[in-house]
């Protein structure tokens, strides 16, 4: 057990002694679910690139539009990993806005996210979205795991969503490996649906601001268009493709996109076509 500094008991298996990214990303969100410890990292990476917050808010502004995007074309199960501390619009709050009876199956390896999770999730929710822990790097053991099996059905189409995660492994961690993994588990007409941080626009500031992750329960692994470009490997990517601003619907523009100079990341969409018609096969 951990004390917890902020007084209000302890969390089994919670250290707060080191940076947790789920927690720097919660401050950075504007959350209170983060420690001394989580803040002073964050203000490193803030030293380096203030603008940050504003990509942050750009990747949730994807994840709400991915989700919409997925269901107005009839996909309403979400494998959702890296969930993060809950926080305002969640994949199945987002979902069942237009889809009530919507599944999403939330996965994270950090404590206090599935502690939070499961607060959040209400009894009549229980038959519709559950909260696993389970890690990114092992992508059998959660396509496998008997609560996220209770709550999707893996014959029809799943919306995988890795919104802003995969910049958390690194390439010795075979991250491209893991994505193929994942969704050579999944039914075709299923998606994937990514963000991930980039250091594009200027790769020195990129590294500077990476540091702030170094002593953190994971690090910060930016890549170029490019090298995210290629998640999406035997996939058909969507219209508009790989981009800062991911729109495909033409929802109204949020303020936030027509004001931000430098995008640290991008967004995009590809789905998982039937056996034997992609080009690549
Ligand atoms: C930056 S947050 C993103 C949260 C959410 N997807 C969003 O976009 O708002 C990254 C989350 O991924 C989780 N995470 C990092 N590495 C992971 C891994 N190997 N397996 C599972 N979860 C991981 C962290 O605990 C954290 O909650």
């Amino acid at each position: 057990m951990t004390p917890d500094p902020r007084g209000t008991g302890s969390h089994p298996g919670i250290d707060t002694s080191v940076p947790h990214t789920a927690r720097m990303y919660d401050y950075l969100l504007g959350g209170k679910d983060n420690f001394a410890v989580d803040r002073a990292a964050v203000r490193k990476v803030l030293e380096a690139m203030p603008d940050m917050p504003q990509s942050i808010r750009l990747s949730r502004l994807f994840l709400r539009r991915a989700v919409r995007y997925a269901i107005r074309r009839g996909v309403t199960q979400f494998l959702d990993i890296g969930t993060g501390i809950p926080t305002a619009g969640n994949v199945h709050e987002v979902a069942h806005e237009l889809a009530p009876g919507a599944r999403v199956a939330y996965v994270d390896h950090d404590p206090i996210v599935l502690t939070h999770a499961r607060a959040l999730l209400s009894r009549e929710q229980q038959d519709r979205v559950t909260i696993v822990a389970a890690d990114l790097r092992e992508p059998e053991k959660i396509l496998a795991a008997p609560e996220i099996r209770d709550v999707l059905d893996f014959e029809r189409p799943v919306a995988l969503m890795l919104v802003s995660v995969l910049h958390f492994l690194r390439d010795d961690e075979d991250p491209y490996g893991v994505v193929k993994r994942l969704c050579d588990g999944l039914a075709p007409g299923s998606m994937l649906m990514l963000t991930h941080a980039s250091l594009d626009p200027d790769p020195e500031t990129g590294l500077a601001a990476s540091a702030g992750w170094a002593n953190a329960t994971s690090t910060m692994n930016m890549r170029t268009h490019e090298e995210i470009l290629r998640f999406f490997d035997g996939l058909e990517l969507v219209e508009p493709g790989l981009t800062a601003t991911w729109n495909p619907d033409g929802e109204p523009t949020e303020v936030l996109e027509r004001a931000i100079r430098n995008i640290w990341g991008y967004g995009g969409v590809a789905v998982k076509a039937p056996a034997g018609t992609h080009p690549d096969h």
